[in-house]
């Protein structure tokens, strides 16, 4: 059976949920069993559209979605936000059973790190730029935690944000670099209508925060058009969005950069395919976005 015949007719049975790992291999080895391909989508939980988005990709990609949902203690530095960050398990559990997950992990920090634990998964050169300068560790725990969500639910497909345009490149190049036999694919990011990119994070956001938030988007809405009309300059690019984020004060600029849409080296002009990175605190909140662009 096809996930596009599954789809249309009667949907599945009930989501399934799991925490312990063996429960889940258990689940995984039933899909095997019947010769069903799957799909992953691993997530923090606090679920929006565009989490859901990929899960609806996944669906199309494979005959079964497996999502997990764990808030990864080892990829939040010391003064982040791992503590508050935002935890409607009941809620997510709803909405990842719309979409039509077929089966949610849910480890708890000990099936994820078992006692004894000492192995770290280590991406060199494309981590200690970007989120990585202003997050030292940060894709060390994201390399680190992904590598052992893949190694459990040992998916044929693995979903990622175009959000996080970083991580699903340092991701990527772990699963070449690990000879994972796996096909790791992007979705493109969803938005608010005013363009904000949706975030767990945005949840932070008080009211004025909330529109000055839009900055970030329309600045690279601003890059595109020049990128459109020709201009190649970097240095012109990141201007130019400076200039858009003059009009809202409480944006604070941690980075925008232009660089090579696969190493993260910085261009000075656009020859090839780019990535326009940004970000930036607005409040309590840290946001990123990204544009990916490259000349026709
Ligand atoms: P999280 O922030 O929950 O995101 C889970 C997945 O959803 C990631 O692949 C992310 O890029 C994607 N995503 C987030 N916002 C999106 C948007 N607006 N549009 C499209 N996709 C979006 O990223 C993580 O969790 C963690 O680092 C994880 C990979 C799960 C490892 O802990």
């Amino acid at each position: 059976m096809t996930a596009r015949t599954r789809g249309a007719a009667g949907r599945r049975g009930a989501m399934r949920r799991v925490t312990a790992v063996r429960d889940l291999r258990e689940a995984r080895a039933a899909f095997r069993r019947r010769g069903e391909s799957v799909a992953f989508v691993p997530t923090m939980g606090a679920i929006h559209e565009g989490h859901l988005s990929l899960v609806r990709l996944a669906r199309r990609s494979a005959d079964r979605v497996v999502a997990s949902i764990f808030v990864n203690p080892l990829q939040f530095g010391p003064h982040e936000d791992f503590r508050r960050y935002p935890r409607p398990i009941r809620r997510d559990r709803a909405r990842f059973a719309e979409a039509g997950v077929d089966l949610l992990w849910e480890p708890r920090v000990e099936d994820v790190y078992p006692p004894g634990d000492r192995t770290r998964v280590r991406v060199e050169g494309l981590t200690e730029v970007l989120e990585g300068a202003s997050r030292p560790g940060h894709f060390d725990g994201v390399t680190t935690v992904v590598a052992r969500l893949l190694h459990a639910v040992q998916p044929d497909v693995l979903w990622l944000g175009q959000k996080d345009a970083q991580q699903a490149i340092v991701i990527e190049r772990m699963c070449a670099d690990l000879l994972v036999p796996i096909a790791v694919r992007r979705g493109p990011t969803v938005r608010e209508g005013d363009g904000l990119a949706l975030s767990s994070r945005n949840a932070y956001l008080g009211e004025r925060e909330r529109q000055h938030a839009v900055a970030l988007s329309q600045g690279l809405s601003s890059a595109r058009v020049l990128l459109e009309r020709g201009e190649r300059s970097a240095a012109k690019l990141v201007a130019a969005i400076r200039r858009e984020w003059a009009g809202y004060p409480l944006v604070r600029e941690d980075y925008v950069a232009v660089v090579d849409a696969t190493t993260l080296e910085p261009v000075g002009r656009v020859r090839g395919r780019v990535l326009v990175a940004v970000a930036a605190r607005v409040g309590p909140a840290r946001l990123i976005d990204n544009l990916e662009w490259s000349p026709r």
